[in-house]
């Protein structure tokens, strides 16, 4: 392991992060389970992809209802993906390859099955261990928290037969949801930090953190009490923990994700979830108010905080975050078949999406790497890979990974009625079409395109750390910003959200002087005047130029 007091703080500000399920990636003992042993052997893949971080999804015991968001042993892992010495093998060979691996901390629930919660079922009411989780007499409290699984709970109560009184579940009712305001169970998390911590791991996602207190009259989302617990986790971590990272889960508007950062004293980063959406509508709508509107409407954040940024994840593509006029054409738009729906989302992959699209594909991307945070590549997304929504819940974007036209995908050498999911097998999409070892004999792949991308993006800190302001050209197709960092480091980028060509002037008297440089090509363009800059755009075209002083 690296000396961590060497390491740059801020690490995860010029992060690219690559969010990957073990159980998806590959099955290094053909079960039909991906395993840690699995991941070991493709980390050479994801090195030479250029990512520098993992995330990996849960990987604890769990009856696996939700996919192991409902955990039942926080200090063990699943057997099914190896066992912690494994892990460990895992952590070491990421950490030689500089590769930071990031964990999932669910802080919010647990399982049913979870020893704390067995124990508070029988336990004396009004007992420490009773408390663990939230219960009452009645399912009438705290009627204005919404439901966010919709389409399988109808209530945030359940009745527990054995204790006689219902708990309390954000989600789904096999995850009670553990209750903050017993300081045990603070006690307990922050142990559980230490034992994974200890181990080497770089950082949590901090799991569904808006719910972690209720209170009456009130939606029980954002409340002051939970920041006072994220504080307190955050102290915990800067007193023992030097140069961890927490990544916040708050699925909510800008102005409500802003104090989950605090003063610096809370989650280093959070995700931004609105902004997700807007990329799609604004493809869709070929216009960019709504990127521009909502990064506009996002506020400042701490010099030492970042933004997650991500088109596509494990989850539903989500629509909490936007208006009810916006979520119905982002419906329509994007799931005409209402199988692709699921709760208050749509089920897909980024290339089905895009209807396979390579240029709408690299526009998006392009997007993700140029706006101001730290970009998060979900698996498969790199090669194009496609989803099966006939497969329930989120399982359709949660398919083996395609590494080869072979059996299984290249995933698994098990008998194919063995392997955790059905691969992906339509003639678009299927593994026989779409999968690693081809992209990589194909110099003109998308698998290529994204490497070298994200090369190309860490090359520029300016992406991950700079400024960004808008430019207003009159041609609403085009989005254009320019980042600032430092003294002279400037990046101008342009994007044209239509499938026509287009063009467009742009003021840039600012910059009158200097030489855009395109970086892909390290083309230079014309010097900027004081008269607008014109350029044109070829169809989901777009460019990043570095502006560069006059070479004497
Ligand atoms: C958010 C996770 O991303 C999702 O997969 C999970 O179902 C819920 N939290 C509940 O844990
Ligand atoms: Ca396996």
């Amino acid at each position: 392991m690296s000396l961590r007091g060497e390491e740059d703080p801020l690490w995860y500000k010029d992060a690219i992060v690559y969010e990957v399920p073990v159980k998806s990636f590959f099955d290094a003992n053909n079960d039909g389970i991906g395993d840690f042993s699995g991941l070991i052997e493709k980390l050479d893949y994801l090195h030479g992809l250029g990512v520098t971080c993992l995330w990996l999804l849960p990987c604890f015991p769990s009856p696996l209802k939700d996919d192991g968001y409902d955990i039942s042993n926080y200090t063990d892992v699943h057997p099914s993906y190896g066992t912690i010495d494994d892990f460990k093998r895992l952590l070491a060979a990421a950490h030689e390859r500089d590769l930071k691996v990031l964990i999932e901390l669910v802080v919010n629930h647990t399982s049913d099955q979870h020893q704390w919660f067995q124990a508070a079922r029988v336990a004396p009411a009004g007992s420490s261990a009773r408390n663990f989780y939230v219960w009452s007499e009645t399912d009438q409290k705290y009627q204005d928290a919404r439901i966010i699984f919709i389409d399988t709970e109808q209530s945030n109560w359940a009745w527990d037969p054995v204790a006689k009184a219902y708990y309390w579940h954000r989600f789904f009712n096999h995850q009670p949801d553990l209750n903050y305001d017993n300081p045990e169970v603070l006690e307990q998390i922050l142990h559980v930090m230490d034992f994974w911590l200890e181990m080497g791991v770089d950082g949590f996602r901090l799991d569904a953190v808006p719910y972690l207190i209720e209170r009456e009259d009130t939606n029980c989302e954002n409340l002051p009490e939970t920041h006072i617990i994220l504080k307190a986790i955050r102290r915990h971590i800067d007193t023992h923990w030097p140069n961890r990272m927490l990544l916040a889960e708050a699925n909510q508007w800008p102005a409500d994700v802003r104090p989950y950062f605090g003063d610096g004293d809370e989650c280093h980063m959070a995700f931004h979830f609105p902004v997700m959406p807007r990329l799609f509508m604004a493809l869709h709508l070929e216009e960019r108010d709504p990127i521009v509107e909502i990064m506009e409407r996002t506020p400042s954040i701490p010099e030492t905080c970042q933004w997650a940024l991500f088109l596509r994840n494990h989850d539903e593509l989500t629509l909490e975050m936007v208006t009810d006029e916006e979520r119905d054409y982002m419906y329509l738009a994007y799931s005409a078949d209402p199988t692709a729906r699921l709760n208050v989302g749509i089920r897909r992959r980024l290339a089905p999406l895009m209807n396979n699209s390579r240029h709408r594909i690299e526009l998006l991307t392009s997007v993700l790497f140029s706006l101001p945070g730290t970009p998060i590549i979900y698996y498969g997304d790199e090669i194009g890979m496609g989803d099966d929504m006939h497969l329930g819940d989120r399982n359709g974007v949660r398919t083996p990974m395609q590494w080869s036209g072979d059996r299984n995908a290249g995933f698994s050498r098990a008998d194919p009625q063995q392997l955790f999911s059905p691969v992906i097998s339509d003639p678009v999409y299927g593994y026989q079409a779409v999968n690693v070892e081809s992209e990589e004999h194909d110099p003109a792949s998308l698998l290529h395109w994204t490497r070298n991308m994200i090369r190309l993006r860490r090359l520029f800190r300016v992406f991950g750390r700079g400024t960004i302001d808008f430019l207003q050209p009159a041609n609403r197709a085009v989005l254009a910003y320019v980042r600032r960092h430092e003294e002279d480091d400037t990046i101008l980028c342009v994007a044209n959200l239509a499938r026509n060509v287009q063009p467009v002037h742009l003021d840039l008297g600012e910059f009158a002087g200097l030489v855009p440089v395109e970086i892909l090509g390290y083309t230079e363009f014309p010097v900027i005047g004081v008269e607008p800059y014109f350029l044109t755009l070829g169809p989901y075209g777009f460019y990043w130029f570095e502006l560069q002083h006059r070479r004497r």
